[in-house]
């Protein structure tokens, strides 16, 4: 299943990314197809009309709405940035909102260096995906201490963490599949 993994972790040093990262591998390892969409590399301007209604869009925001078209199913992954989702992720969706992502299932995934794994920008998420007519699972997966259970390669430091970044995947694929045309 192509499964488009948008990484939201754009910060200068970032860590949330090694979510994507690990999400990415285990994915792979599922024999899965993921797509990895870093939105520090696609380096999206600031939203000024959605795509559909700029006159003349840069070619390369054209490759990107075709890359979305193309994916069965997403995992979006944020940082929260002051209890909210990071603004570029709002940004991305703005830009593409709706059709790329209507009707398709659409997973949770938010990290922080604290406790909490950023859970009311995932609670937020999961509003703005239903806004944009995806289907969020009601699984998300919400990592805290994100520093510690994952190195930069998105490798698995903590084995707790593996089980439960593991479930979610399990969770996620479930629902996803019964969508696959
Ligand atoms: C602007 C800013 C706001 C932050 N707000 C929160 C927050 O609301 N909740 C939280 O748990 N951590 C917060 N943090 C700490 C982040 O969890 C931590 O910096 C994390 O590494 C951010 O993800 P990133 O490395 O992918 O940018 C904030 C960090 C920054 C830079």
């Amino acid at each position: 299943m192509k499964i488009g993994i948008v990484s939201a972790s754009t910060r200068i040093n970032r860590i949330s990314h090694r979510i994507a990262l690990s999400l990415n591998k285990e994915l792979e390892q599922r024999k899965q197809n993921p797509q990895l969409i870093d939105l520090k590399e696609w380096d999206l301007p600031v939203f000024e009309e959605r795509i559909d209604r700029l006159e003349n869009p840069e070619k390369r925001l054209l490759d990107l709405k075709n890359l979305l078209l193309d994916c069965e199913a997403f995992i979006f992954l944020s940082p929260e940035y002051n209890g909210a989702i990071a603004s570029g992720l709002k940004n991305f969706m703005d830009l593409y909102a709706k059709e790329p992502f209507m009707h398709k299932p659409i997973g949770v995934a938010t990290g922080s260096t604290g406790a909490m794994g950023g859970i009311r920008a995932a609670y937020q998420l999961q509003q703005n995906i239903l806004t944009i007519h995806g289907l969020p699972h009601p699984r998300m997966l919400t990592v805290g201490r994100m520093h510690e259970v994952l190195n930069e390669d998105g490798e698995v430091l903590e084995e707790a963490f593996g089980n439960t970044q593991a479930k979610f995947l399990d969770l996620f694929l479930d629902f996803a599949q019964r969508f696959e045309s």
